[in-house]
């Protein structure tokens, strides 16, 4: 395959923008040329520059007056709830029961979770978002169903199937010596296929028993390439039940410390409750948060403070939640990051959201050497954005002074109507209008 080039706009991430300066943390070309070769990042630089050296045969796709970017991490998602996406009127623990788990036992239906996996990896490159750590079902096949039509796009995905013991579903619960079995012979079964990886995934503190934590404990120490990834500390009713549980636990973080699950592979999505001292103790094992802003809205959970996640140091990412959040889209959740934090009395910066949707999404999954920017050397997943995809966009982009500004604008304006293409390792996955950027590109 020929190098392919892109001019374009570049905007990436190199640092978090809460502990390095603006001229560190980001690096933008207004006039730029992404060079790709073989799936990974040649150069990402000023036109300028970089045309002059551009081998003779280099296709060059001009793209000028859009934006490149990384393709967007999705740091908590469950694939098997895009169908109750909008369920009306309940918070967490009556959602979970009332709308959540009847439709996750539709999951014991190989063909079923084909369909949905195949429905939910096409929506997620419509909407940007090249990789993503989810959530199965219960069911074995579920993760199976996910990494087969992840593996057939060449996608960056980590999963896992739930393990769950108690107070759900009796067609919903597996048990400590099936949710063990199940667990490793995925992991066995999918270990360095394409660009996929495992997530041990207790649904949450709730639904398994001690026991059954033991034993997530006790896979993850088994397996050091794996995630572990679960919720905490999302509902303040969720939060008690575990007091009553877990009676002896210092708090929520200490039910899955005390069972090895908290270190620097943990993801722990919402953490909206979550006390500063947890905060710090989580900073101090390495372990992840993800940011579920329109999950935490429409449930009513509360105003997760990225304020003070961030001044304790832990890395956090940014999560559709999928289905009680209602978008697929990571320019929809920067948006309503930003409404989180009016309310909490925080304003987030439009670079900070970027940073969470990118690279910090990419370090909470352990993937950051592969992807979450466009340094040279990394996967070459990345977006084509249209600042001017609706004509509310379009008058407000052209008005925009700085790249700031631009980028606040996508965040509150932009969703899957703003991703013109995706790539992943440098292959067109979506265009918005169905054809190729360049002849042969989808065959190429
Ligand atoms: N806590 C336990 N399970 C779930 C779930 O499926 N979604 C959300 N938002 N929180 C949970
Ligand atoms: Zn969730």
């Amino acid at each position: 395959m020929t190098v392919q080039a892109y001019r374009a706009s570049l905007l990436h991430m190199l640092e978090d923008p809460c502990r390095a300066p603006a001229e560190v943390a980001c690096a933008y070309h207004a006039d730029g040329l992404l060079v790709v070769d073989a799936g990974h990042v040649a150069a990402f630089g000023g036109y300028a520059d970089l045309a002059p050296g551009l081998p003779a045969d280099a296709a060059v796709t001009d793209l000028s007056g859009k934006l490149i970017t990384p393709g967007f991490v999705d740091a908590h998602i469950h694939y098997p709830q895009t169908d109750v996406v909008a369920a009306w009127g309940s918070q967490l623990l009556d959602w979970l029961n009332t709308h959540t788990f009847p439709a996750e036992q539709a999951f014991a239906d190989r063909a079923h979770a084909d369909e949905a996996a195949d429905f939910f990896l096409t929506e997620l490159l419509r909407n940007g978002t090249t990789s993503a750590l989810v959530f199965g079902t219960v069911h074995r096949t579920s993760v199976d169903a996910l990494f087969e039509a992840a593996l057939a796009r060449n996608m960056r995905l980590i999963a896992g199937k739930v393990l769950m013991d108690r107070h759900a579903p009796a067609a919903l619960t597996d048990t400590v010596e099936t949710g063990r079995a199940d667990t490793e012979a995925l992991i066995r079964a999918w270990r360095g296929r394409g660009r996929l990886g495992y997530a041990v995934t207790p649904r949450f503190a709730v639904t398994s028993s001690d026991a059954q934590l033991t034993m997530a404990g006790e896979v993850a120490a088994a397996h050091p390439e794996v995630l572990i990834h679960t919720h905490m500390s999302e509902n303040l009713a969720e939060i008690e039940r575990v007091g009553e549980l877990f009676p002896n636990a210092r708090d929520y973080l200490d039910v899955y410390d005390r069972h090895g699950l908290v270190g620097p592979r943990s993801v722990f999505a919402h953490c909206v409750h979550t006390t500063k001292d947890a905060l710090s103790r989580m900073h101090r094992a390495g372990a992840s948060a993800a940011f579920c802003p329109s999950s935490n809205l429409l449930l009513g959970s509360g105003l997760f403070s990225l304020k003070q996640a961030c001044d304790c140091g832990v890395t956090v990412g940014l999560g559709t939640d999928i289905g009680a959040g209602a978008s697929f889209s990571l320019l929809h959740m920067m948006g309503e990051a930003y409404k989180v934090g009016q309310l909490g009395g925080e304003v987030v910066d439009p670079m900070h959201a970027f940073y969470l949707a990118t690279l910090a999404g990419a370090r909470a999954l352990r993937i950051d050497d592969k992807v979450g920017n466009l340094l040279p050397g990394k996967e070459a997943d990345f977006l084509v954005l249209d600042v001017a995809a609706t004509p509310l966009l379009a008058r407000r982009s052209a008005g925009a002074k700085t790249l700031a500004e631009q980028l606040f604008v996508l965040q509150v304006l932009g969703d899957d109507r703003a991703v013109e293409a995706t790539y992943l390792a440098g292959r067109l996955a979506h265009r918005r209008d169905g054809t190729a950027h360049t002849p042969g590109e989808f065959a190429a």
